[in-house]
């Protein structure tokens, strides 16, 4: 995909997104309910894993049983927070980058994740094919994606205080590069890419503001355990998480290979100090800070 037609979203630099959104507590409820789905849902052991639009790292070490975790994020700023966050070392790599042209070999990856990120693009298809492309057959992918029919969105639309139809199937823009999408598109771009849905989990069911207290934490915790699964086949939760199974079948990338160019999706690209070159469209990509800047724009 070349760069002018690509889709658009929702870019973090300079965002403080994680103190914003989730910090003194905020979101604590929220945040514990996708801790126990990622419990349930990831693998136990993996080798490399890619975290799509990974923030400040929230969630990377919610995946203890990978060896090595690419942390990718178009927000070069997000990244900086997450490599302050989680530190330098062999097991994380820090990438900039844009889901819709992912910097590495095909099926180079064991495990994807992709939190949050979802309603932040304009289209989903691509990015879902672009993801297929990077992973190898039968890798997991953990999929979280806002869901259009949510119960608090069907009650307002049955009692005529939103406008907006929840059953049918468009995305609906509630913000500007916010979409909020309909689990039956969700499912059909993943499975039009390969990916077979293996277990949905209904998540932050009991998202309700005034409910949301210190005092209520642990009770809504426990009933939000059992709704997780026993929810889960409705599909009206705000938040829905999915493990996947990549099914293309198809050969991993060789030891050596890693880095792809995303502008010419070469492989003749090569380290150097404070840069990685492609020697076959000449492009120079940075190296700022130990993190990867493989932004297009
Ligand atoms: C709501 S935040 C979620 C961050 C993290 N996954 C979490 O749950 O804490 C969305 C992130 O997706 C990133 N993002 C949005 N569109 C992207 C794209 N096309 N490619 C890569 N990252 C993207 C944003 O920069 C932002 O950091």
């Amino acid at each position: 995909m070349s760069e002018n037609e690509s889709p658009v979203f929702c870019n973090y630099d300079q965002s403080d997104y994680q103190e914003a959104f989730w910090g003194e507590g905020k979101r604590a409820y929220e945040d514990a309910c996708e801790v126990m789905a990622l419990e349930r849902l990831m693998p136990k052991t993996g080798k490399l894993l890619l975290e799509i639009g990974a923030g400040a790292g929230r969630n990377t070490l919610r995946y203890p049983g990978y060896e090595k975790i690419v942390l990718m994020d178009y927000a070069l700023t997000q990244m900086q927070q997450a490599q302050a966050r989680l530190g330098t070392s062999d097991r994380f790599v820090y990438v900039a980058a844009d889901v819709f042209h992912l910097p590495f070999a095909d099926a180079l990856f064991d495990g994807a994740t992709m939190i949050r990120v979802l309603h932040h693009l304009s289209e989903i298809e691509p990015a879902f094919e672009e993801i297929q492309r990077v992973m190898q057959t039968r890798s997991t992918f953990i999929l979280e994606y806002a869901n259009k029919r949510n119960l608090k969105a069907i009650l307002r639309y049955l009692t005529g205080k939103q406008k907006w139809n929840p059953f049918s199937q468009e995305r609906v823009e509630f913000v500007e590069l916010n979409f909020n999408n309909h689990p039956d598109i969700v499912e059909k771009g993943l499975q039009q890419n390969n990916f077979k849905v293996e277990k949905v989990l209904s998540v932050s069911n009991l998202r309700i503001g005034s409910l949301k207290k210190k005092e209520n934490l642990n009770w809504m915790l426990k009933l939000e355990s059992l709704l997780q699964t026993a929810a889960a086949p409705l599909k009206i939760s705000p938040s829905v998480f999915m493990r996947c199974q990549q099914t293309f079948d198809k050969p991993n990338a060789l030891q050596h290979e890693f880095f792809r160019c995303p502008n010419c999706q070469s492989y003749e690209i090569v380290e150097e100090d404070v840069r990685i070159h492609c020697h076959a469209c000449g492009r120079d990509y940075p190296i700022v800070d130990g993190i990867y800047d493989f932004r297009l724009k």
